[in-house]
């Protein structure tokens, strides 16, 4: 009782802090993380009811044995007083017990649980006669996270858990092993870093990536080693019961690359014995040298989080359509050769275990194509955390796991902007979780990007953000009167009109959305499909529809606003030469292209003035 009366104080004060930042903050998006399935358990609030004649098992126990990283197991579970709120929870480490809390966990009282389960699933899911027959089986999906499993049986629902029986352990041959290895751009044009998670720390393991040209000979080159502990993490729930220990992750600099070549590479890592543990053999495509006049294919999304193929996790199904996504990148990984996936990464919000899923799930892209990430806000947002919003929307993450599982050429990985060329493309990533306004260190940033590109041999300069900078009809955008996000374009317009920025485009709202080319709300151009020439605007574009639940759009459709489309998608940018530039949307359901127009247009059309975009003359001849 007393307990209940806690928990509801607790329950009111957040409540209290969220009304709050509502009204103080003038941004929307202050709840926190109702996106994130695991939120919806309120495990700490478990008590203890285990029940000799309830069963959990689970098998096989030895998961992993053809060194796989991904497996089903089959969780048969009895229970003498079933009910159709029961569930399964998968915990792991499998010894998930209160006598494993910290001390410092203001949210757990004993003999409660700390830590969220990493998925659930009802216990009727696979047989709707569960609570009749108190009998039922799950086959469900374990990746290698590290640590061993066990499976759990709850009733009393996902509000007020009463723990039932917990099953035989699972665990994977080596937890250790080497996964989810991801490419990502360098700082300089011939060099590929790869980022990949494993449970070596330096202490019993040295990093390494064996790699080479395809055929050819093969060397190791070292890697470095990142992790972070709970205390970086700023508030619940990845302070409390999301937290996870997120291993080690590694990254290595494979350097002076040859353009357009085809590469292998494995990484793995050398124990104190001299042995070496190695993930499989994975390839890829160098970059090509900057400005380098060849076909390049660049596909861009935002908002695209992550789901679970076996139906756990989705009380809300909030996030489903990434599996389509992800289907989709993979079917076209051949005619891909770089990705682009701007914030909105997993919707982790808290919940650290979702990060390794996460990146399983899109291993067989990252692995191949330098996968490019973004920060948004619910990677970075929380107040007194430095963001520029102050909503809770990282759940307590402030950006850590982010800014460590996923290497970024950016001079400080905590301040999330950087500059990234691929052949005739130049991409300047904005960070819209920190201030970009004039006079800031980002806006500086942000108009060197732009300035530094040499438009004759790298014609198209694309402007990547999370929120959106430029326009959208999106309806909350459209309800708060801006269109876009509040002194995003008033800060930026100048610049994107004086550097002939073609394209820039955002995640954040989840839908589609095109604009004509536009500058100061006025389109500079009646074309839809066939731009020639100086178009005297920039073209803005919303892709963050890659998986994550739809944003509807406003009734009020303004002039700028061409193409909408209330679905799920992804962009894909073809560059065919110097003057020639595809853009096409894709459906995630089945792949077809949905919009799409074209760019024709030659380099002394990117010399002419254009509205407000000419430098000032002298009279001196
Ligand atoms: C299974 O349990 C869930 C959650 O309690 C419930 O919504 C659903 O209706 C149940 N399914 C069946 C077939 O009874
Ligand atoms: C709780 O965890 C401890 C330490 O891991 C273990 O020794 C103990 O048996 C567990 N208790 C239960 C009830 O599972
Ligand atoms: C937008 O469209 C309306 C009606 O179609 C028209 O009256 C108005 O002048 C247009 N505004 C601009 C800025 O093009
Ligand atoms: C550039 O690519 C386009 C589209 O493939 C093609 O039609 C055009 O001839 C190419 N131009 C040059 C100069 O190669
Ligand atoms: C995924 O794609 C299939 C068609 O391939 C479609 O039927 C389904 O609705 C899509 N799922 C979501 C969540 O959009
Ligand atoms: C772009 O602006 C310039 C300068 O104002 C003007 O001369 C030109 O006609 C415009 N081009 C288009 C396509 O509207
Ligand atoms: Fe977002």
């Amino acid at each position: 009782m007393r307990r209940q009366q806690q928990s509801v104080a607790v329950l009111v004060t957040l409540y209290v802090v969220v009304v709050v930042l509502a009204l103080g903050g003038r941004i929307q998006q202050v709840e926190s993380h109702k996106d994130q399935p695991l939120s919806g358990i309120a495990i700490h609030e478990t008590t203890f009811h285990l029940n000799d004649k309830a069963h959990v098992k689970a098998s096989p126990t030895l998961l992993g044995s053809n060194g796989q990283h991904s497996e089903f197991v089959l969780v048969e579970f009895t229970s003498p007083h079933p009910s159709d709120d029961d569930w399964i929870g998968v915990f792991s480490p499998a010894d998930f017990n209160a006598s494993t809390c910290p001390g410092d966990n203001k949210m757990v009282s004993l003999p409660r649980l700390c830590s969220a389960p990493i998925k659930f699933q009802y216990a009727n899911f696979s047989n709707p006669r569960y609570s009749n027959t108190g009998t039922g089986s799950l086959n469900l999906q374990l990746i290698n996270q590290r640590s061993d499993f066990s499976f759990a049986l709850f009733s009393g629902g996902l509000l007020n858990p009463k723990l039932v029986a917990v099953s035989n352990k699972v665990a994977f041959e080596n937890p250790n092993a080497p996964v989810y290895p991801r490419l990502a751009l360098g700082k300089e044009w011939d060099t590929m870093t790869v980022t990949w998670t494993s449970g070596y720390g330096l202490k019993i393991a040295e990093p390494v990536v064996e790699w080479g040209v395809k055929g050819g000979e093969r060397k190791l080159s070292p890697a470095g080693t990142l992790t972070f502990a709970r205390n970086t993490m700023c508030g619940a729930p990845a302070r409390t019961v999301g937290w996870r220990d997120p291993g080690y992750i590694h990254t290595a600099f494979l350097k002076e690359l040859w353009p357009n070549a085809k590469y292998t590479y494995r990484v793995g890592h050398r124990l104190t014995n001299d042995a070496f543990v190695w993930s499989k053999e994975y390839q890829f495509k160098s970059t090509p040298f900057p400005g380098q006049n060849s076909l390049q294919q660049v596909v861009i999304f935002g908002d695209m989080g992550k789901a679970e193929v076996d139906g756990t996790n989705e009380y809300n199904d909030f996030q489903r359509a990434s599996l389509n996504t992800t289907k989709q990148l993979i079917k076209d990984l051949k005619k891909t050769d770089a990705v682009f996936h701007i914030g909105d990464i997993c919707y982790a919000n808290g919940y650290l275990s979702q990060w390794d899923q996460f990146t399983a799930q899109i291993e067989p892209i990252a692995s191949t194509v330098p996968y490019m990430i973004a920060s948004g806000n619910h990677e970075r947002d929380w107040p007194d955390s430095g963001s520029f919003y102050q909503g809770l929307d990282s759940g307590g993450e402030c950006g850590v796991p982010a800014e460590t599982m996923f290497y970024v050429p950016a001079q400080n990985r905590a301040k999330f902007w950087y500059s990234s060329d691929y052949g005739m493309f130049r991409f300047c990533v904005a960070d819209t979780e920190h201030d970009w306004r004039e006079g800031t260190e980002q806006y500086k940033f942000i108009e060197q990007c732009l300035a530094s590109v040499d438009r004759k041999t790298q014609p198209w300069l694309i402007f990547l953000a999370h929120r959106v900078l430029g326009y959208s009809s999106t309806s909350f955008y459209a309800e708060e009167g801006s269109f876009g996000e509040p002194m995003g374009r008033d800060s930026l317009q100048k610049l994107w009109q004086k550097y002939k920025v073609d394209i820039a485009i955002y995640g954040h709202a989840h839908n589609y959305e095109r604009t004509c080319p536009v500058y100061q709300s006025v389109c500079t151009s009646d074309e839809k499909t066939n731009y020639k020439g100086t178009f005297n605007g920039t073209i803005h574009i919303v892709a963050g529809g890659a998986g994550a639940g739809l944003a509807e759009f406003s009734d009020l459709q303004p002039n700028w606003s061409i193409v909408r489309d209330y679905d799920y998608g992804f962009l894909k940018l073809t560059a065919a030469n110097y003057s020639n530039l595809l853009f096409e949307y894709k459906k995630s359901s089945d792949g077809t292209v949905h919009d799409s127009f074209k760019i024709s247009r030659d380099y002394r059309d990117v010399l002419a003035c254009a509205v407000d975009s000419c430098p000032a003359t002298t009279l001196a001849s």
